[in-house]
């Protein structure tokens, strides 16, 4: 009998544990908006981005400063490019340029300018600029000041606990190279190191042009962990403690 009341006890204080730890599920950097003004969102996204980059293990949620790429393939024309063991960081201390939220619309518009710096190892082989190339060694890419521009489709759903939450149906954007691309990579050419350089110093006098044709799936790859890594923050955190705006009917 006794025995009984102390298991019923440490039920309700588990489910009560539980309903208190469920009521908090957001950390303590985001600071919900009451209204949709965008100078709110903007600072509440500001707020949130440095934490939020760090991951979040407790929710699942990965970090995305920094995050790896452990092999990702770039076909250029006549020159196959493998990048390997991959970091990315700088996320962090992006800024928040502009935030807007049509709840009704399911749109979610974030434009932010930020440096980025990627790190790692590579392989290139076949030819560039009529030489044959064969590398293979450390490259680091510095982009500074890019812009990035997301327009978001956004749904709502309920858990299974009858939660609504924001969802991620869709999303477009744009990636502007910003100021400058550095490009960093020793031994181009196995061997050469003077032909290695010259062609080096070629790609960094025409970064705008190189990068064109090489970023588009370094960003591609890039724009996909973020949004995948934002899907899992939504997936975890109900919308209530998002944002303090009745949520539109769905
Ligand atoms: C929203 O309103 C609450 C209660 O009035 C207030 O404590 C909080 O600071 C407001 N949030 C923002 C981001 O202004
Ligand atoms: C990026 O780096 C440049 C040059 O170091 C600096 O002037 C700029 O403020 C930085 N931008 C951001 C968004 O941190
Ligand atoms: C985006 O990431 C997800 C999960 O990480 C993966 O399944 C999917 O193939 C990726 N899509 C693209 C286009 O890279």
């Amino acid at each position: 009998m006794c025995e009984k009341r102390v298991l019923f006890v440490v039920l309700i204080l588990t489910v009560a544990f539980e309903n208190y730890t469920a009521a908090l599920l957001a950390p303590d950097f985001i600071h919900p908006c009451n209204n949709t003004d965008s100078s709110c969102l903007i600072q509440a996204t500001q707020d949130a981005i440095p934490e939020f980059s760090k991951g979040l293990p407790r929710l699942g949620v990965p970090p995305l400063d920094p995050f790896m790429i452990d092999e990702l393939p770039i076909q250029l024309p006549g020159v196959k490019v493998t990048f390997l063991e991959g970091k990315v960081t700088g996320l962090r201390k992006c800024q928040v340029l502009n935030v807007e939220a049509y709840l009704e619309k399911n749109v979610f518009i974030l434009e932010i300018r930020c440096n980025i710096t990627i790190k790692g190892k590579y392989t290139a082989v076949g030819r560039l600029l009529l030489f044959p190339i064969n590398g293979e060694g450390d490259s680091k890419i510095k982009i500074v000041n890019s812009i990035i521009k997301l327009n978001i489709k956004t749904k709502y759903f309920k858990d299974a606990e009858g939660r609504d939450h924001f969802g991620i149906k869709n999303y477009k954007y744009t990636f502007d190279y910003g100021d400058r691309v550095h490009y960093t990579i020793n031994n181009l050419f196995k061997g050469n190191p003077e032909l290695s350089n010259t062609v080096l110093q070629f790609l960094n006098e025409n970064w705008r042009v190189v990068t064109e044709e090489f970023g588009q799936p370094v960003v591609e790859y890039a724009m996909n962990v973020t949004i995948e890594t934002a899907k899992k923050f939504f997936n975890a955190v109900p919308y209530a403690e998002l944002l303090h705006v009745p949520i539109p009917k769905y």
